[in-house]
């Protein structure tokens, strides 16, 4: 079993219209919920590949039963700590040609259910088969250290952590040593100034972090480890969905580290189920025959550090 973190999570409204045009009003032809948050989606690739995830998330309010129902239906386990704010929605208005997303930040967490956050996810990590994964934003009220905290929590009980974050939250946590952190390029170049991708995930390594594994949307993934380095580049580019890719290769990485894969192993199989996932429409999907057809073409290749 693998044990995910989802400290915002969300659900996930997509509205469906045949064009968005700004300052009209617009008939919905398709409404479609389901619980997210970066976490949601990277349990929900975990379970779609045979794997026990489960997930630790603050629930609140009418949102956040909605949320817990959604995630009992689709048989995705969790754990939901209690808050007294109501959980967040995301809508993305969808058109055929692309989609608008608007996020809400999240309600703000006392210090009361971010203690019993911590708590639970304690409680849970022993029965976690050493993995621990911590996904997303943290939300209002949340310690900026709060996923240095879990990091430090699962070390201390022999657990690998695989944490995808950015900003402060992804910053803060390093000094823990995180065993693997992947940002996208955006990300890596926010949390150290370095354009130069292999620079800056050097720089993430002397901060703290075990590997680094660095997504670069159509370009692949570049892995600095203690062991080497690694470029694996899609077999080819998919037109779709890109959003929730970087939640697929963050399941690839924590099943990768779960079975003991090697890195190149490891890689490929990120690579190829992230490349699935832009194939599918919702973000926490992949596409299934892709997935065997990108697996079978992927390769990772050594680069000198
Ligand atoms: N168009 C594409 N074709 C093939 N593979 C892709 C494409 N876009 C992304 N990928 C794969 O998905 C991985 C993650 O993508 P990206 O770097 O965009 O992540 P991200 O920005 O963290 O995404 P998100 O946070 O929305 O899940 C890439 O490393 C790559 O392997
Ligand atoms: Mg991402």
């Amino acid at each position: 079993m693998l044990l995910v973190v989802t400290p915002n999570p969300a659900l996930d409204v997509t509205y469906t219209v045949p064009v968005l045009r700004p300052h009209t009003t617009h008939r919905v032809g398709a409404v479609a919920a389901r619980a997210g948050g970066k976490g949601v989606n990277v349990a929900r690739v975990l379970t779609a590949l045979g794997h026990e995830a489960l997930s630790v998330l603050p629930l609140g309010g009418a949102t956040g039963a909605a949320v817990a129902a959604d995630l009992a239906a689709a048989g995705l386990p969790h754990r939901a700590v209690p808050i007294a704010g109501d959980t967040r929605r995301t809508v993305a208005v969808a058109d055929p040609s692309d989609a608008t997303l608007f996020n809400e930040p999240g309600p703000a967490i006392s210090p009361a259910e971010w203690r019993a956050l911590a708590c639970a996810v304690e409680t849970a990590l022993p029965a976690a088969g050493g993995v621990l994964v911590l996904s997303g934003s943290l939300p209002p009220g949340c310690p900026e250290d709060a996923y240095a905290e879990l990091v430090a929590l699962a070390r201390g009980r022999g657990a690998v952590t695989v944490l995808d974050a950015d900003g402060p939250a992804l910053t803060a946590a390093l000094a823990a040593g995180p065993s693997v952190v992947k940002p996208n390029a955006a990300e890596l170049r926010a949390a150290t100034g370095i354009a130069d991708v292999p620079a800056a995930a050097a720089e993430l390594r002397r901060r703290g972090a075990g590997a680094v594994v660095a997504s670069l949307g159509p370009g692949g993934l570049y892995a600095l480890t203690p062991t080497g380095a690694w470029r694996c580049a899609p077999p080819e580019t998919a037109t779709g969905n890109p959003t929730g890719a970087g939640d697929a290769a963050v399941a690839a990485l924590a099943a990768g580290l779960l079975t003991g894969s090697d890195w190149p192993d490891l890689l490929s199989e990120a690579v190829a189920l992230s490349a699935a996932a832009v194939l599918a429409p919702l973000a926490g999907d992949f596409d299934r025959t892709a997935h065997r057809r990108f697996r079978k073409a992927a390769g990772a290749v050594p680069v000198g550090i």
